[in-house]
């Protein structure tokens, strides 16, 4: 099988290159790819180069883990994040048609308004607040007119590699006595490394069991606040023998409206997962259980 792989040195990104090597041959592709005529290109928008690189290719599977990531930037970009979220994914559904390839493609609890304090289903009506959410769920539609395609929504990701809150609350915990995290938003971290694992089983299946294409939830079991994250990450540094001037007892709790954003972003991030857990028969871990992974390999401890 023929693999190539969009954003390869993102959080996602680089930890899929780890999950599908096993697979195939895998072509990974970072934004900085060459996009001279005749060279393969991995620069989202360049979309007459994507497709060229897909037509080029002909892989059997693309796996879309680029994206315009930076929330409050994109509502002065809108055009940008446009291109990089919506169009490039629509490129890639084309192109994966006309060659019978599998798509796969991440987005986001974005998509949703936040509104009540259930954990949303794949089917609940969508209700963006920022440009970042609207095109997250303007690029899903596009894959999805495409047959074979696997959708993964997801939320507060964090990788060992690439910069994610986890490791600015460690290093405000260094600089700082206290600090003042959000307590009114609600969701699951998520680790990079499951979801480029659930990735490679669910591809596995739905290779297998085309039935199996379409929208799942993926993210850790559980869920917490901001603030909760930011206390569970300190105790858990603290442990493993960080030093840091503020400890989860100083951090404070503040309200998503004391701390505007250019971007507003939903207060209720909570994603169902049964869908995904049930088609796949798989079973995702607790997210304290990936944050200690993290904490302990960025900590260089065993
Ligand atoms: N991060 C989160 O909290 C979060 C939450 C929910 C959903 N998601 C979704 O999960 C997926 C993976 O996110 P992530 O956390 O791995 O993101 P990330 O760490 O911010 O990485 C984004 C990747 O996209 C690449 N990229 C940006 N502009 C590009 C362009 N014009 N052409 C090609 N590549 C470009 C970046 O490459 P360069 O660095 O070279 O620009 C980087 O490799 C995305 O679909 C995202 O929307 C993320």
């Amino acid at each position: 099988m023929k693999i190539l792989l969009l954003g390869c040195t993102g959080q996602v990104g680089w930890e899929l290159q780890r999950s599908l090597s096993p697979l195939g041959e895998l072509i990974a592709l970072g934004s900085n790819t060459d996009t001279h005529p005749g060279q393969l290109c991995g620069n989202l928008t360049d979309l007459a180069g994507l497709a060229r690189t897909v037509q080029t290719l002909k892989p059997n599977l693309i796996v879309n883990a680029a994206a315009h990531t930076a929330v409050d930037r994109a509502e002065s970009e809108p055009e940008l994040a446009r291109s990089i979220n919506a169009l490039a994914p629509g490129v890639l559904a084309v192109e994966a048609a006309k060659i019978g390839a599998w798509l796969v493609h991440y987005s986001t609890d974005y998509v949703f308004d936040g509104s009540g304090s259930k954990p949303w289903r794949e089917g609940d009506a969508t209700g963006p607040l920022s440009v970042y959410g609207q095109t997250k769920l303007d690029g899903e539609q596009a894959v999805a007119s495409h047959s074979r395609h696997l959708i993964f929504r997801t939320s507060w990701v964090y990788g060992a590699r690439g910069g994610n809150f986890a490791k600015t609350m460690l290093r405000l915990a260094a600089e700082r006595e206290t600090l003042n995290v959000i307590d009114d938003q609600f969701g699951a971290p998520t680790s990079a490394e499951l979801l480029a694992d659930v990735t490679a089983h669910a591809i596995r299946a739905a290779m297998q069991r085309p039935e199996l294409a379409g929208l799942y939830h993926c993210v850790a079991g559980g869920e917490t606040s901001w603030h909760g994250y930011a206390r569970h990450v300190l105790q858990t540094a603290q442990t493993l023998g960080w030093t840091l001037k503020a400890g989860p007892e100083q951090v404070g709790a503040t309200s998503t409206a004391s701390y505007p954003t250019p971007a507003q972003r939903p207060l209720n991030s909570r994603l169902d997962t049964h869908k995904l857990q049930q088609a796949f028969g798989l079973v995702l871990p607790q997210w304290q259980m990936g944050v200690a992974r993290m904490l302990t390999e960025i900590t260089g401890k065993n």
